[in-house]
């Protein structure tokens, strides 16, 4: 079995250190390696993407290697064959598998039977990409390299599933402000809260959760895989719309986050997201030297 990313938990804390360092390096151009070079790597999206599509593509490229986008209708995972099968066949193929899709079980099986190293590029549980490219980050505007206030406030989904996963393994204070029955997975809840360096509060009030943080993060309030879900969620997390008069509770040099696509004015108000304290296409540039240490370091 290869090395893969399916959580963050999946790395320790040196080897994360380590992945930030090798973003830098190579977001800087200080180095440029072509560890994919002659090899083609498996995008399996069942669900909608601009940002991690766009971005592993380019990053495969600038590692030398050929990104194949590949959809549920061609494959149909687990339903044409079992994904154990899968994983067994595209390992003969390719030197990576890139996945998007709904249930992490299909993942942690994918990962389990492939030869080859899997990254989980969002599952309706967790976006490992997402935040480690999200604290790399925090870190270049910020400075520090631990123990930040993030608060985060709407609903507890894979952001904040991920962004609790990090609290495992690096030093923080995360402050959720969520309605009562958003909350994030409470198995990944009750690790966090035994990781001994950070802190975690889950509170039902906004302002508590945003009061002097220096990272204020939200994400839309029905994702990807429940947009059913989408009216009971607005009603719910309608007090949580991170707007000026929330942000005003942060310190005055916290920086806004969103991991996007935002839906502007539920979640997010334009002011805040166009505002001076907002870093979010920094953000989303991050994806792309985050996945290409990533992708490197699984390859080592
Ligand atoms: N943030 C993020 O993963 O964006 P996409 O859904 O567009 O990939
Ligand atoms: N929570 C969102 C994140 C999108 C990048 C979703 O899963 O749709």
């Amino acid at each position: 079995m290869a090395r893969s990313l399916c959580q963050i938990t999946d790395f320790s804390t040196d080897e994360i250190r380590e992945l930030f360092d090798l973003c830098a390096q190579m977001k800087s151009k200080q180095i440029a390696p072509r560890p994919l070079e002659g090899k083609s790597v498996a995008c399996i999206f069942t669900k909608a993407s601009l940002r991690t599509r766009v971005s592993f593509e380019v990053g495969i490229n600038e590692l030398g290697g050929h990104a194949m986008y590949i959809t549920d209708n061609e494959i149909k995972l687990g339903q044409r064959e079992t994904v154990a099968d899968a994983a067994r066949v595209l390992s003969r193929y390719v030197g990576m598998i890139m996945i998007r899709t709904f249930k992490q079980s299909d993942v942690d099986e994918l990962a389990k039977y492939a030869s080859v190293p899997v990254i989980n590029g969002l599952t309706d549980l967790v976006h490992p990409c997402q935040i480690l490219g999200d604290y790399f980050t925090i870190m270049e505007h910020l400075g520090k390299k631990d123990r930040y206030k993030i608060a985060y406030v709407g609903d507890g989904n894979n952001i904040v599933n991920s962004w609790l996963n990090l609290a495992c393994r690096i030093p923080i204070e995360l402050r959720v402000g969520t309605a009562d029955d958003c909350h994030p997975d409470s198995e990944i809840l009750k690790k966090a809260r035994q990781a001994e360096d950070s802190k975690i509060l889950i509170t039902a009030d906004p302002k508590e959760a945003v009061s002097d943080a220096d990272v204020v993060y939200t994400d839309v309030w029905a994702s990807m895989g429940e947009k059913h879900r989408a009216e009971e969620k607005e009603d719910k997390l309608r007090k949580y719309q991170l707007n000026g008069s929330l942000l005003a509770a942060a310190d005055p040099g916290a920086i806004v986050l969103h991991c996007l696509p935002a839906e502007r004015n539920k979640e997010i108000t334009d002011e805040v997201m166009d505002g001076p304290q907002s870093v979010v296409f920094d953000q989303a540039e991050n994806r792309l030297h985050i996945q290409k240490a990533i992708m490197a370091f699984l390859l080592k």
